[in-house]
Formats: structure tokens, C-alpha cells, sequence
């Protein structure tokens, strides 16, 4: 069965409450397109928790600053139609830029702390942008639950904080990392990469996996962790220029000094290669 396209917003929320009234669990999945397995393991997700699932493919301008890669971001949107189509996506709402913020949109969606510090630092309006189009989207289709990746850790945490306090009634599910075969996170920037690039990229999952150990042979001092992740990226890719290396509490992302037992965790990475930037992290639990 081939999937639904769907462009006007309008359109898309009539669609959302017929399916609501005839009893359907509906499930979304939002991202931005060039869909990989990491975006489809959202959709086997919602699929196994939902009745219907709705993707969006909106390349949302508001969380781009003007220097970032808006223009140049990939938009293969046939593709995206057959991979969605393949994984059982029931609905596609794709909307315009005109549809989506006409020329008169002056409301936005802010969070206090967890837009601030990290990606919010590097990136001021980021956040802003990522809250306001999550809220429009929530309000387009309707959903009962909404999946997002822990790729985008700080990105997950603010849309939790973002139902919480405006209550939304939607369910938030965390769907975990997908790699590629050599632990390189999938993202859609990463076909920017040079062969160089890529193949030293691969260096950012290895120093986890390296930070794990440690943690697991009793390192607790989230300095000395930080300290070693950074070295290990340095010594391995001499092409990476480190961001931050940070291990923050994963309920309010504020940085940590002791990992305590009991507790849970992310050591969050972001790095640069050339002119793409590359997120990555693990979840520790103790
Ligand atoms: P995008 O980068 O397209 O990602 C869409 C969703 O896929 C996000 O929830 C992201 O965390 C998840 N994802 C990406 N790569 C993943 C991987 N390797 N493993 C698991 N999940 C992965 O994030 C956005 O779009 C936008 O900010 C959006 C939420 C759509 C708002 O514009």
C-alpha cells in the first residue's frame, strides 16, 4: 500500500481527528528527510505502539541559523517516499515553508534551562526552533504518541520538558542509536563527510565505548572521563575539531561532577569534521 502525502496543515488535522474518531491509536514520527535506518527504527516504534502512523518531512528553517547548512540540507524526497512507504509509514505530511509559517508568524515556544548550555550554546536559536515546529507539529497531527531518537539526546529531553510543562497529552518514546557496521551514528549530514572524514569519524564511538570501560572498571570522576574522551578523539582523528565533551545528568542535562550509583547518565560528544558536525553519546546507567 502506498503511502498518504499530505502537504496543507489544515488538511493534515482533518485527516488526524477523523482518524482520532474512529478509535485509532495515532502515532507520529517528525524528522527533517533524508531518511536512514536510524529515522526507520522510529517508525518500527510507532508502528508497534500505534494503529496509525503519520511522518513528517519538514526541513524547519526556524532551527537553522543563518550561517548553518539550511539551503544545502539533502532533501531526497522521492527516496524518502519509498523508504517511508516501505516501512509502513500510513501518512506523510510534508508542508511548504508558506504552509508551515505564513508571512504574518510572530509565535514562538522557549524553554528556559534546557534550551541553554551545550547544543543551545553553540547553536542560541536552535532550540527555540526545534520547540516552536514540534509544537505546531503536535498540533497538525494530533498524535496519542510521539517518537524521537536519543541520538539527539538534549533535543529529546527538551521535547519531554516541552509536554510536561505547556501539557501536551502525547506520550514521549525514546527510540535508541542506530549505527553504521563500524559505530559511526547515522545522520543524514554524514554523506557530506570526505572519505578521510569518515573513516576517521569513526574515532567518536570508539572513545565511548573506551569512556565505558572505564566507567566500568570504577571511574566515577566525570573530569578525568571527559579529559580521556577528548584525548582518545585527538590521538585517533587528527581531522576532528572537539566542540564539548560533556557527561550531564539525563533528567535536566546539567553537568555533573561525580557519576553516582543509582543514577543515569549522558556523556555527550559534538564534533566537527570540515563543515559538518557530528553529535554523538551514551546513555550510562549505574
Ligand atoms: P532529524 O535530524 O531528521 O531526526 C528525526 C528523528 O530521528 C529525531 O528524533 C532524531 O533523534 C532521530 N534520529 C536521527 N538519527 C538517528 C539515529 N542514528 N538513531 C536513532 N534515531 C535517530 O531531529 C530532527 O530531525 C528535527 O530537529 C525535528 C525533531 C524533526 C524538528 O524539526
Amino acid at each position: 500500500m502506498s503511502v498518504q502525502l499530505i502537504e496543507n496543515p489544515k488538511e493534515m488535522q482533518r485527516l488526524a481527528e477523523n482518524l482520532r474518531l474512529a478509535g485509532y491509536k495515532v502515532g507520529f514520527v517528525p524528522t527533517m528527510g533524508a531518511l536512514h535506518a536510524g529515522h526507520l527504527s522510529l517508525v518500527k516504534i510507532a508502528k508497534a505502539k500505534a494503529d496509525r502512523v503519520v511522518m513528517s518531512i519538514f526541513v524547519n528553517p526556524l532551527q537553522f541559523a543563518p550561517h548553518e547548512d539550511f539551503s544545502r540540507y539533502p532533501r531526497p524526497f522521492e527516496r524518502d517516499v519509498e523508504l517511508a512507504t516501505q516501512a509502513g509509514v500510513d501518512v506523510l505530511f510534508h508542508p511548504t515553508m508558506e504552509e508551515l509559517y505564513g508571512e504574518r508568524f510572530e509565535s514562538y515556544v522557549a524553554l528556559e534551562r534546557t534550551s541553554q548550555g551545550l547544543e543551545g550554546e553553540i547553536r542560541p536559536t536552535h532550540f527555540r526552533g526545534v520547540a516552536t515546529v514540534v509544537t505546531k507539529l503536535f498540533n497538525i497531527t494530533k498524535p496519542h504518541i510521539a517518537v524521537f531518537g536519543e541520538k539527539d539526546a538534549q533535543q529529546l529531553s527538551l521535547v519531554r520538558n516541552l509536554v510536561r510543562d505547556l501539557n501536551f497529552d502525547v506520550e514521549i518514546l525514546a527510540a535508541p542509536i542506530v549505527r553504521e557496521p563500524d559505530g559511526l551514528a547515522m545522520s543524514s549530514r554524514n554523506v557530506y563527510l570526505s572519505a578521510e572524514e569518515r573513516q576517521q569519524a569513526t574515532a567518536l564511538y570508539k572513545s565511548l565505548k573506551f569512556a565505558e570501560a572505564k566507567i566500568a572498571q570504577g571511574e566515577r570522576n566525570t573530569h578525568a572521563i571527559e579529559h580521556m574522551v577528548t584525548e582518545f578523539i585527538v590521538a585517533h582523528a587528527a581531522l576532528a575539531k572537539v566542540e564539548y565533551v560533556a557527561i550531564v545528568n539525563a533528567e535536566d542535562f546539567q553537568r555533573v561532577e561525580h557519576l553516582c550509583d543509582g543514577q543515569d547518565y549522558y556523556l555527550l560528544i559534538a564534533a566537527r569534521f570540515g563543515n559538518v558536525r557530528l553529535l554523538d553519546n551514551l546513555h550510562i546507567w549505574l
